[in-house]
């Protein structure tokens, strides 16, 4: 049942172009300039209305609805609000019949979301689930839902599901944005074939996992390690550190590349791994001199950045990853695999239980 692969992780892993395929197939019309998400009830007249977004989940599901809430206020120029269900309910959200709440979730039985569904509900939202198992609770609740098919994810640790997400939210996006008329025409397809591209660009740097895999052995042996990165590149830092931390139980934090001198810069000291991820060209000098900041901390920096950038930066830092090229809001989908590659191969040097790790399950029923 794993396919001849020694874990579920890394089957689902290698996974991942499949899953994309299957998440954009029938959502894009036959010129392949128009996102089409026939079954949705959320009706134009409504898309028009929408006056903000709340984007509601837990976990890795979160840190997909960061990259999402991102991609539609650059899409939609509508305000978008990213919580975590623990907290969204209990703060008195304001929402109003002009909210639309987006849930993100897996398996959609988590307990949280589940609750943070039925609040927006209740104060007149429409609620759009993105999930991947389509007799759950939260889809049968839901006024609508963006299925996301990954297949099956048995791995505790979530990776094909976070990035068929991802893909969710790109054509959910492009479909609001088509409606409300804040993209051009010509501008959705060439975004559209750059999401088609995604599969194969994946599947190439699946073919080419060593380098990862070396990187991983040499930081399994750290207590301690920093993410950075700036914009999407802050959200997947989020998510890689997450899964770092999961399976690997190695302390991580992802920290917004800018924010650093404001007080952690003082736990930077001589050989500590710092993992940068500098995809976004619009902010890349600035993230570069956020790397310099810690190099002359004694730092020790990897960079996961466009193949473009990789001579320059190796000046600065000590190891380069390189992603294919890809448009600025799409790298997530790209830049997350090194990560998931990172924290597989860094559990596996430890010689822990990866699709199992320990206190966690995989669908958490519970508050
Ligand atoms: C991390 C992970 C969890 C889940 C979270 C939400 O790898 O899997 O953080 O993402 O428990 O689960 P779902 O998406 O099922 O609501």
């Amino acid at each position: 049942e794993k396919n001849g692969f020694d874990h579920f992780m890394l089957k689902e892993i290698h996974e991942q172009p499949k899953a994309y395929r299957d998440t954009i197939r029938g959502r894009v019309d036959e010129s392949g300039r128009k996102v089409v998400l026939k079954d949705l009830n959320l009706t134009e007249d409504r898309i028009k209305q929408i006056q903000n977004v709340h984007i509601v989940a837990c976990g890795t599901a979160y840190h997909a609805g960061l990259v999402g809430g991102t991609v539609i206020e650059q899409l939609v120029r509508v305000p978008v609000y990213n919580d975590v269900a623990s907290e969204y309910r209990y703060r008195s959200p304001l929402i109003t019949p002009e909210t639309l709440v987006i849930v993100v979730s897996q398996s959609g039985e988590t307990a949280d979301t589940l609750a943070a569904l039925r609040e927006a509900k209740s104060n007149g939202a429409h609620v759009l689930a993105v999930t991947n198992v389509v007799g759950s609770s939260i889809a049968r609740d839901a006024d609508d839902v963006l299925v996301t098919l990954a297949g099956p994810e048995i791995a505790v640790a979530s990776t094909k599901a976070y990035s068929s997400q991802l893909i969710a939210f790109y054509l959910l996006g492009l479909y609001l944005a088509q409606v409300r008329g804040t993209q051009s025409e010509d501008q959705v397809a060439h975004m559209i074939s750059a999401i088609q591209a995604l599969p194969e660009q994946v599947e190439s740097m699946l073919e080419n996992s060593d380098a990862i895999k070396a990187y991983a052995e040499q930081i399994s042996h750290n207590q301690h390690l920093f993410f950075i990165g700036r914009g999407l590149d802050y959200a997947v830092a989020q998510e890689g550190s997450l899964k770092l931390k999961e399976i690997s139980y190695i302390h991580s934090e992802a920290y917004a590349a800018g924010e650093l001198k404001h007080g952690t810069l003082a736990l930077i000291e001589d050989g500590i791994p710092v993992i940068a991820l500098a995809t976004q060209d619009s902010v890349l000098e600035k993230t570069v001199s956020n790397i310099k900041e810690v190099k002359a901390r004694g730092a020790d920096v990897m960079v996961i950045t466009h193949e473009e950038h990789v001579a320059s930066l190796l000046k600065s830092v000590d190891q380069a990853f390189a992603i294919p090229k890809t448009l600025p809001l799409f790298t997530p989908a790209l830049s997350v695999v090194p990560l998931q590659l990172l924290s597989y191969y860094a559990s596996l040097a430890l010689g822990h239980d990866v699709d199992k790790p320990r206190n966690l399950a995989k669908s958490v029923t519970v508050e």
